[in-house]
C-alpha cells in the first residue's frame, strides 16, 4: 500500500465507511471525532456494518473483531501525528472544513497528505487555508462507501506531483476504482447524477406520477439499483441541497437549481434516511 497508516476525521455515515473500507484493506485507522458522544454514533456505524456482513455470510465474526480492532478510535487530533494520510469526512461547512485544516497542519506529519471528502466544496479554498498546499487532494466515496466501487480523486493547481497517484494508487488497492479528476464543483459523478435527481424531485413535486413511480420507472427501466427519490433519501437531502447549490452556484445551469419542495423538506428537518423521513418514511 501507498500508505501505512490512515487518519479519519469525521466517523459519520462516510467517514465510518471509509474507515471500514481502509481497515478491510489490512491498514490501521485512527478514527477522530469531536466527542465522546460523537465516538460511540461512530463505533456504531462501524459495529453494525461489518454485522451485517457477518449476518450475510459476507465476513467471519473473527474477521470482524480484526477489522473493528484495527480502528483506533479518539478524540484527540495529536493521536493523528503518526498517519501518512488523513481523510477529513466532517460535515460540508467550509468554515468547519477549515478549521479542521488548520489543526491537522498543526498536528500532522510534515510529509502527510492530507484529504478532504468533500462532496461540494472547493478543495483548492480548503487547500489554500493550510500552509501545505500541495499536499491537499480530494479524494470522494460514495455513499455506502463500503459497497460503492467508485472513488475520485482531485488534484487542484496546488497539488505537488505524484500525490494523487499515491492516493489513487491506495485506493485501487483497496479494491476500488479510482478517477482522477479536476476541482469542478460536483467533480463528474455528481454534476451528472444531480441534474437527474433534482428534475425527479420537480416531477415528483409538480404531480406528474407518484414517488412510488417515479421510483419504479427509472428502476426497471434505467436499470438502475435504486429510483432518484429513494436515492435522495439515503444520500440525505441536506447533503443533495448543498451539492445542487454548489453547482448552481458554478454551473448557472438551471438543471441544478434546487427543486423547492428539496428545500421546503430540509427546512422542517426531513432529511430521508437518517431522520426517519425525507420522500418516504423509515420505520
Ligand atoms: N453499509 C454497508 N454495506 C451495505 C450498506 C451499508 N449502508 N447497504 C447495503 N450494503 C451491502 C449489503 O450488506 C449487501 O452486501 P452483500 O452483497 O455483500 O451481501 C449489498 O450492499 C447489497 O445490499 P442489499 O441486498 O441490502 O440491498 P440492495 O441490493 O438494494 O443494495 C445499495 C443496496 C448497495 C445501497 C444499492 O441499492 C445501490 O447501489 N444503490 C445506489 C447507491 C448510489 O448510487 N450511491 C451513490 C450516491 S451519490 C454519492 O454518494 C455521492 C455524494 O457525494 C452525495
Amino acid at each position: 500500500m501507498s500508505f501505512s497508516k490512515i487518519g479519519v476525521v469525521g466517523l459519520g455515515t462516510m467517514g465510518a465507511g471509509i474507515a471500514e473500507v481502509l481497515a478491510r484493506g489490512g491498514l490501521p485507522v485512527v478514527g477522530v471525532e469531536i466527542d465522546d458522544a460523537a465516538l460511540t454514533r461512530g463505533r456504531g456505524h462501524l459495529e453494525k456494518s461489518t454485522g451485517r456482513a457477518v449476518g450475510r455470510g459476507r465476513l467471519t465474526e473473527e474477521g470482524r473483531r480484526e477489522i473493528l480492532d484495527r480502528v483506533a478510535l479518539t478524540t484527540a487530533f495529536a493521536d493523528l501525528a503518526g498517519c501518512d494520510l488523513v481523510i477529513e469526512a466532517v460535515p460540508e461547512r467550509l468554515e468547519l472544513k477549515r478549521r479542521v485544516f488548520a489543526e491537522l497542519d498543526k498536528v500532522c506529519r510534515a510529509d502527510a497528505v492530507l484529504a478532504t471528502n468533500t462532496s461540494s466544496l472547493s478543495v483548492t479554498e480548503i487547500a489554500v487555508s493550510t500552509g501545505r498546499p500541495e499536499q491537499i487532494v480530494g479524494v470522494h466515496f460514495f455513499n455506502p462507501a463500503p459497497v460503492m466501487r467508485l472513488v475520485e480523486v482531485i488534484g487542484t493547481v496546488l497539488t505537488g506531483p505524484g500525490h494523487v497517484g499515491r492516493v489513487a494508487d491506495l485506493v485501487a488497492g483497496l479494491g476500488k476504482t479510482p478517477v482522477v479528476v479536476g476541482d469542478r464543483a460536483g467533480f463528474v459523478a455528481n454534476r451528472l447524477l444531480f441534474g437527474y435527481l433534482n428534475q425527479a424531485a420537480n416531477m415528483y413535486a409538480d404531480g406528474h406520477a407518484t414517488r412510488e413511480d417515479i421510483d419504479t420507472a427509472m428502476r426497471l427501466g434505467g436499470g438502475l439499483p435504486m429510483g432518484p427519490l429513494t436515492l435522495m433519501d439515503l444520500i440525505g437531502l441536506d447533503t443533495c441541497l448543498e451539492v445542487l447549490e454548489a453547482v448552481y452556484r458554478e454551473s448557472r445551469d438551471r438543471r441544478h437549481a434546487a427543486a423547492p419542495v428539496l428545500r421546503e423538506l430540509v427546512t422542517a428537518g426531513l432529511l430521508g434516511r437518517k431522520t426517519g423521513r425525507g420522500f418516504y418514511s423509515y420505520g
